[in-house]
């Protein structure tokens, strides 16, 4: 069974990435229909991670009084309405809004699903598990670059928002049969539904009572209140460090200002006509889902902190090679598309699955919505951020001086990720949760 809540759950990711890589698709549609400014162009990519933020914000909260599965259909409505929303759009503004409400589905499904994916998987498999959630989001995206090539010819920007309307329907019918997460009913003290939960998960009836009174004797030892203030507390600081670290590093790769403006970012180097642009488009959305399965394969055979480093160090040295080898104006489009595939499959393998699958193994119980929370604002704010900023940025300094900015926070994340990453592959929740409380350094945890 826990195969099939991973795959459900992980339907959100594919809307998460769908729902980011439309609007590369559509844009072209959208400024011959609408004559938008480059300004509106921001505005109308970045309401997307805007209200990402505020779902992510609103998530802790709820997924804490009314359980994970609840919180994922909330949100299979909100992106089938705002799918809808947006295909109907009678102007520029409309669709902003619409926009925003699919940002809002998308805050909250990158927050709740890792965490009820996290929470039902096999210990043995958990890093792999969520990860499957990040391979649902590059599906997502490529998808999305596909649907908009088929719809381009004809400029159909709306065929292109409505497709975002079938996933939503298939998440929704999707949770009907499963159950809430086991640790959800813990944290509440249902410990007979915790039982059934995990038993119906798992399908192993033999160890549920060890699991549970594991799960018991981590809610026994909690002594905070699950807010936001606990979270500032010396003990639990450096795991908030670490996962809102990762976010902001992630974000500031620049995946995404290559994932939102990628046909824009071709047409720049160099590819002339449209189909061009975004038959290469779809190439990078090729590699970041084939190297996401590698990701999934490595990071339970070399660990997640190996793994980050590798990223982090794949990362710096092709934005770096991108950064001094492309000529200003364009010309070099086979130089540049080969860059921009090797930045993706670094980053893919990598900087893409394990911020999502440490912030949900980090946080004790009790605080783990509060501080899953806190990184997914950072991971949607910092989105929003270079997302809205890059045609701006990119205007004034050049795309090349863009990347070399990306390349040097890709060289700070390999120092961050070296310095403060711990190694949490083969330990369950509960024992990273007791290393937590125990206050010791969190670079010194290992397998019991
Ligand atoms: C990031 C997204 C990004 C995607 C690309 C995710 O891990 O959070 O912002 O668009 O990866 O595959």
């Amino acid at each position: 069974m826990h195969y099939v809540v991973a795959a459900v759950a992980a339907i959100s990711g594919f809307l998460f990435g769908f729902d980011e890589g439309i609007i590369a698709g559509a844009h072209g549609a959208l400024e011959r229909e609408f004559g938008i400014t480059p300004l509106v162009n921001g505005i109308m990519t970045a309401a997307l991670p805007l209200g990402a933020v505020f779902g992510a914000a609103a998530t802790g909260r709820l997924t804490q009084k009314f359980g994970r599965r609840r919180i994922l259909y909330a949100a299979a409505i909100a992106f089938f309405v705002g799918s809808l929303l947006a295909a109907g759009a009678v102007s520029v503004w409309m669709l902003v809004a619409a926009r925003l409400l699919l940002g809002v589905a998308v805050g909250v499904a990158s927050m709740a699903a890792p965490l009820y994916i996290a929470e039902t998987a096999p210990q043995k498999l958990r890093g792999r598990f969520v990860s499957a959630f990040q391979l649902a989001i590059t599906v997502g995206i490529l998808v999305s670059y596909m649907v908009g090539l088929a719809f381009s010819q004809d400029d159909n920007w709306r065929l292109m928002f409505a497709a975002g309307a079938i996933p939503a329907v298939i998440l929704f019918l999707g949770l009907v049969p499963l159950p809430e997460s086991p640790r959800w009913f813990a944290l509440r003290g249902r410990w007979d539904d915790a039982r059934t939960s995990l038993a119906k998960v798992t399908g192993d009836h033999a160890n549920v009572d060890a699991a549970i009174a594991e799960m018991r004797a981590a809610i026994e030892s909690e002594t905070g209140s699950g807010t936001i203030r606990d979270l500032f507390r010396p003990m639990m600081r450096p795991a908030l460090i670490v996962a809102m670290g990762l976010f902001f590093l992630q974000q500031l790769s620049g995946i995404n200002a290559v994932i939102y403006y990628a046909p824009q970012i071709f047409r720049e180097v160099g590819f002339v006509d449209q189909a061009g642009q975004l038959l290469a488009t779809i190439g990078i959305g090729v590699v970041n889902v084939a190297m996401t399965v590698v990701g999934m394969w490595l990071i339970e055979r070399i660990g997640r902190r190996r793994l980050l480093l590798i990223g982090f160090g794949g990362t710096t040295v092709s934005l770096t090679a991108l950064a001094v080898t492309i000529a200003p104006g364009g010309g070099d489009e086979w130089i540049s598309l080969a860059g921009l595939a090797v930045f993706i499959a670094a980053f893919a393998v990598s900087l893409g699955p394990l911020p999502y699958v440490l912030m949900s193994e980090i946080f004790p119980l009790d605080v783990r919505g509060a501080g899953m929370s806190l990184a997914s604002i950072t991971n949607w704010g910092f989105n929003f951020l270079v997302v809205l900023t890059f045609p701006t940025l990119a205007a004034a300094i050049g795309v090349i001086g863009v990347f070399g900015i990306f390349a040097f926070m890709c060289f700070l994340g390999f120092v961050f990720g070296h310095l403060y990453v711990p190694e949490t592959r083969g330990i369950s929740l509960e024992q990273i949760e007791r290393h937590i409380r125990s206050g010791a350094p969190l670079m010194q945890m290992r397998p019991a």
